[in-house]
């Protein structure tokens, strides 16, 4: 067992009160697994990648790692997000090198830090600075950096939301190869269901908010799996079947906070709105 999620809930204290965004929350995950978490916008998804991240603390139940409960950050936790956060001012290999500065020495670092460029096959970029790169590009980058801390687990937030089809495709294969050779666990969240089934040993799907495990489904299906394939477009169906309804509980709940907000307008006495300057 590498990382055991038991019943971690989260409350935010906001100004109408307390807002419960994660609802006993289990998982089990051994070392070397691909869980992926889908669910609708807000149901918490990211504030899970934050708490095992240890840059959130849960308001209930506890998270451990190899049987030590997990309280702060550490670098055999690291978070890749959608808008990978790169430095604009350094270029390619001393993005990747950054987290290794005070662990070894220069030469060292440079040498890891290259054959990871390799491994995601930006060997010729090494000296780009940032802003020279396509959306691809910068993705790849951020693995490499997360892959050169060596952490046992890799948390991805949406990363590969922004890129186009072609794009994602690629990283897709690519994923898939350097998580079969590194043998890291990956935990990786993203609204796109084909995404999650072609990527994951097991895929759980997360109710509106508050978060809670509605279904969880293992995926066994033989890789490397192409996103068009019949086994990963029936699985695909599956899912979106049990996430539908959970999207469309988030639509009603946003429609129905709009119309409140509406009435209240509606409501206010005239001559009320300062800002108007009528
Ligand atoms: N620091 C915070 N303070 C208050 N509310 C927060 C905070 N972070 C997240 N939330 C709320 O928690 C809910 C879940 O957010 P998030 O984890 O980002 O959802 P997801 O990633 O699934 O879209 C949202 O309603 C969000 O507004
Ligand atoms: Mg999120």
């Amino acid at each position: 067992m590498i990382l055991s999620i038991e019943s971690v809930s989260k409350e935010f204290d906001a100004q109408a009160g307390k807002i419960k965004v994660l609802d006993e929350i289990s998982i089990q995950i051994k070392a070397g697994e691909f869980v992926c978490l889908v669910g609708p916008s807000g149901c918490g998804k990211t504030t899970l990648l934050n708490i095992i991240a240890g840059l959130e603390r849960s308001t209930g139940g506890q998270l451990h790692q190899n049987g030590k409960e997990i309280t702060e950050p550490g670098s055999d936790r690291v978070v890749i997000f959608q808008e990978a956060a790169l430095f604009p001012w350094l270029n390619v290999i001393q993005n990747v090198e950054f987290g290794l500065i005070n662990r070894m020495e220069a030469k060292k670092r440079r040498k890891i830090a290259r054959a990871l460029l390799h491994l995601v096959h930006l060997g010729r970029f090494e000296k780009a600075y940032i802003h020279q790169l396509s959306g691809g590009m910068k993705s790849r980058v951020a693995i490499a950096r997360a892959l050169a801390l060596n952490p046992s687990i890799l948390l991805m937030d949406e990363p590969f939301a922004a890129l186009d089809a072609q794009t994602r495709d690629i990283l897709h294969e690519e994923i898939q190869a350097i998580w079969a050779q590194s043998k890291q666990t990956i935990i990786f969240v993203t609204h796109n269901v084909r995404e999650a089934v072609r990527l994951g040993n097991r895929v759980f799907v997360f109710t509106a908010r508050p978060g809670k495990i509605k279904k969880e489904f293992r995926i066994d299906l033989p890789r490397p799996r192409d996103i068009n394939s019949e086994g990963v477009v029936m699985y695909a169906k599956l899912i979106q079947q049990e996430l539908r309804e959970e999207i469309e509980k988030f639509l009603k709940e946003e429609v129905d906070r709009e119309w409140s907000l509406k009435k209240t307008d509606l409501l206010r006495p005239a001559g009320t709105d300062l800002g108007s300057g009528i």
